[in-house]
């Protein structure tokens, strides 16, 4: 089996088969949580970390304005085609999300699957201030987070398998632990193993630095920008079911408000 080490996200027809799942429950907890605390109409919808569109595409489905962002331009790229196959209009912006914030105000900010701790803790910060920025007063911000305990404990290895028109992607996600990285991270280590149709194998190695915050940790970022949490739910994305606010550890998805008078900048 021939091996690859390098950017799983560059890979995206492989990525996307691994991460192939309905996005309809994901989507329909967005939606759910925008009816439920958005104040006013939730029209416009920013989505950083976007990778090959899933959510943007089926928001966009929904009949929202989608701007989606990514920083690796062969996701965008799969991003497009897909929308364009689906008839969907979303804006693309090739971005870093610590750098770069819509030009128009959105109503809401949405990223999931634990994409924001690729982050570096203060590349986080400015992350978090340009989605404060982007939104218009009373704005909603949705992430999803995988948040831990102290000391930084590895987290349980995850592994899944999905098959797309004769394409078996195995995916496994797991913490490494190594000497030397920075105070406040994990190194986590994605393997794809692929069989393509024709029966050859591949598999992808990707190992990324990961920032790590406490569930309280995570809130005092986001306070910082102007952000109060509303309600805070595990991966069952279900509304009615909330988790405590403090001390808890693993997956989660954050619905928040920004709580000031608008901080959108033209
Ligand atoms: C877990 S994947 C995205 C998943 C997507 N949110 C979804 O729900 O399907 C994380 C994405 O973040 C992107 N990414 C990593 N660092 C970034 C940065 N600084 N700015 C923007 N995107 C970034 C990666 O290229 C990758 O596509």
């Amino acid at each position: 089996m021939r091996t690859i080490y390098g950017n799983w996200y560059e890979y995206p027809r492989y990525y996307d088969i691994a991460f192939g799942w309905d996005p309809d429950v994901e989507v329909g907890f967005v939606e759910d949580a925008f009816h439920k605390f958005g104040v006013g109409p939730i029209k416009r919808v920013y989505e950083p970390f976007c990778g090959t569109g899933r959510i943007a595409i089926a928001l966009a489905e929904r009949g929202y304005d989608l701007i989606g962002a990514d920083i690796v331009p062969a996701a965008l790229d799969f991003a497009r085609q897909r929308a364009a196959d689906h008839g969907a209009a979303v804006r693309w912006e090739l971005a870093d999300a610590s750098a770069w914030s819509p030009n128009e105000p959105v109503d809401a900010v949405v990223t999931l699957i634990d994409s924001f701790r690729h982050l570096p803790p203060e590349a986080a910060k400015a992350a978090v201030a340009n989605f404060a920025k982007s939104l218009r007063a009373n704005g909603l911000l949705i992430v999803g987070v995988d948040v831990g305990d102290r000391p930084i404990e590895v987290t349980p290895e995850e592994h899944w398998t999905m098959e797309r028109d004769g394409v078996v992607v195995q995916t496994a996600v797991f913490d490494l632990r190594k000497p030397g990285i920075t105070p406040g991270t994990t190194v986590t280590r994605a393997r794809m193993a692929i069989r393509e149709r024709d029966g050859s194998e591949l598999e992808i190695i990707c190992d990324d630095e990961m920032a790590r915050y406490t569930l309280d940790e995570f809130l005092r970022l986001t306070r910082g920008a102007g952000f109060e949490p509303l309600t805070i739910c595990d991966r069952r994305y279900d509304l009615r079911r909330p988790i405590p606010l403090s001390g808890y550890a693993g997956d989660i998805v954050a619905v928040m408000r920004l709580g000031r008078a608008a901080t959108f900048v033209a």
